[in-house]
């Protein structure tokens, strides 16, 4: 069902999928990975996508498993790529508890750990646990919650800004966040209609560790507001909309 889903998306990923690599103001998740690769690694990409970072982990490592569960992502991630013989395509359903498909020194996990079930999440990050070595980094992108929250701040002061008045804006953030927040306790908010986990600083700490990773870094990683707004004001600047990007080890 949920591979259904991204195989639709994955025909038109660019309209409808975030580009977090692409939009990142800071190259945060570039650098991070720059830091950490080196050139007798192997690589894997889990939930690669249509392959937006393949290409870049493929120049830096020696072996790249690019892993996602989307037979069309994946189709779409090989005609995207450019040929390397040091890539590995394959599909797999990280949430299925399965055998162990490579031994990664560095593991990629962008925008994966989204999905509402706590169950699936946990499984993925089992299965990632289990395709790293002992000792190994994992690079993982989050949503931020605080952003969620954020976000109905700074539309309430742009409506503030054109006139409306106090009670009118907090009347319409209170009317979208009953829309668009599906359960506030499970950090589930809707992005684009659809339901997505989105995680505290803390929080990414304890699940990560509850699946046998230390946290070692957790980090912005910024966008423009622009991403969120199709139109948003020029005085709309700092604090910017950001995900989380985590670094954590695979205990020994
Ligand atoms: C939001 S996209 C992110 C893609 C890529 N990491 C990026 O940042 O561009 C999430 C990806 O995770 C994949 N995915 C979700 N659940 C999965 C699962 N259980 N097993 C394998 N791939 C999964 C989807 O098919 C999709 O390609």
């Amino acid at each position: 069902m949920q591979e259904a889903i991204w195989d639709r998306s994955a025909e038109h990923y660019d309209e409808e999928i975030f580009d977090t690599f692409a939009n990142d103001r800071h190259s945060v998740v570039r650098s991070t990975l720059e830091r950490l690769i080196q050139s007798n690694h192997t690589v894997c990409d889990f939930g690669c996508g249509v392959g937006r970072t393949v290409e870049f982990l493929a120049q830096r490592a020696k072996q790249v498993y690019a892993v996602d569960f989307s037979a069309t992502s994946l189709e779409v991630a090989a005609r995207n790529v450019p040929q390397k013989e040091n890539i590995h395509f394959l599909k797999r359903d990280l949430a299925v508890p399965g055998r162990r498909f490579c031994q990664a020194d560095i593991g990629l996990l962008m925008q994966v750990l989204i999905m509402p079930a706590y169950d699936s999440r946990r499984e993925i990050l089992e299965t990632v646990s289990r395709n790293l070595r002992p000792g190994a980094r994992l690079v993982a992108v989050v949503p931020a919650l605080e952003v969620a929250i954020l976000t109905y701040l700074r539309i309430g002061e742009w409506r503030q800004r054109e006139g409306a008045s106090r009670k009118e804006v907090v009347a319409e953030m209170a009317a979208g966040q009953k829309e668009e927040v599906v359960s506030l306790v499970e950090g589930i908010v809707k992005i684009s209609d659809t339901p997505t986990k989105h995680y505290l600083k803390e929080e990414i700490v304890l699940f990560f560790r509850d699946a046998g990773f230390t946290v070692l870094e957790v980090e912005k990683v910024e966008y423009s507001w622009a991403a969120d707004f199709e139109e948003a004001p020029d005085w709309m600047q700092d604090p910017h909309p950001w995900d989380w990007v985590v670094v954590a080890r695979k205990n020994e």
